[in-house]
């Protein structure tokens, strides 16, 4: 069993148990948190660039709540095994089923319900900014933090686990997916951020990439801000932003420019 201890990131702290956690022992100013609850063979590394800054802060203030699971917990035998080796042979290790399901029944009885089940995986759909509205709307998600090789399928079929990938690389574990995936959704909750515009004007927004950005001083190593943003005439900077958004998405982003035109024709 592991030694580290299971906690809820925020304002409760959870003591290590076995024992599901239910919602009504969650104080009541959590109740209705967006909640997060991350199966993970790493607890202690939760919640990590998450504890800092805005979504920090809002983890402190309660408007959300982490909860890592601590895969160890759940595992076989006096070493709390967790994986074993490939069926048909090759390298590495794969996460059991067994083990994986016993933990994911845990997160199950604590999970809001409307909570989506994901597992961090290189084989999934790719996350965007879209997956991260559509998750902030829900009441929180669950997320399987694989390593080795992976999970076993049958559990992945089992339980209708939705895959999702951070990119076309391979990290050495889930962790720093689910991090990525939590940053970019916990931030979109209401309150999080204080300016709300400013998540109407960033990147894939409205499927456009960011325009470039510029601050003082007004000249640095010889380059200057393009003096429309200096002109105070807020028409024409809107419309040199978007210039410059429809610019740079077609010079870099084929796939998001032929989307947002069909957008706009249909
Ligand atoms: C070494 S990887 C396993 C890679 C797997 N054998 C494959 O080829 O698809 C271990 C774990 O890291 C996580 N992981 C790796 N790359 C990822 C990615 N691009 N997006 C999300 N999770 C990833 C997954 O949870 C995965 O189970």
């Amino acid at each position: 069993m592991s030694d580290t201890p299971s906690r809820s990131h925020g304002r409760k702290s959870i003591r290590p148990t076995l024992k599901p956690r239910s919602l009504m022992d969650t104080p009541e100013e959590l109740v209705n948190a967006w909640q997060a609850q991350v199966i993970t063979l790493f607890p202690e590394a939760f919640p990590g660039i998450l504890g800092h800054s805005l979504t920090g802060k809002a983890l402190q203030e309660g408007k959300w709540q982490l909860t890592p699971i601590p895969l160890r917990e759940f595992g076989e035998g006096k070493h709390r095994n967790v994986d074993d080796t490939p069926a048909g042979g090759g390298a590495g290790m794969v996460l059991r089923p067994d083990v994986m399901g016993r933990a994911i029944d845990v997160a199950a009885q604590s999970a809001r319900p409307g909570a989506p089940l994901i597992y961090l995986s290189p084989r999934g759909r790719p996350f965007t900014q879209e997956m991260a509205q559509d998750l902030a709307q829900r009441p929180g998600v669950t997320l399987i933090c694989g390593r080795f090789e992976g999970l076993d399928q049958r559990v992945i079929d089992h339980y209708q686990i939705a895959e999702v990938s951070l990119g076309d690389f391979v990290l050495t574990g889930g962790e720093i997916a689910a991090q990525a995936l939590l940053d970019a959704t916990v931030r979109l909750l209401p309150g999080v951020l204080g300016n709300a515009a400013s998540t109407e004007e960033e990147s894939f927004s409205d499927g456009l990439l960011e325009h470039p950005q510029y601050t003082r001083p007004a000249e640095w190593e010889g380059r200057g801000i393009p003096e429309v943003l200096t002109s105070g005439n807020h028409g024409k900077i809107a419309d040199w932003r978007r210039a410059m958004s429809e610019e740079i998405t077609k010079a870099r982003r084929p796939d998001l420019w032929e989307a947002y035109q069909a957008r706009l024709k249909g």
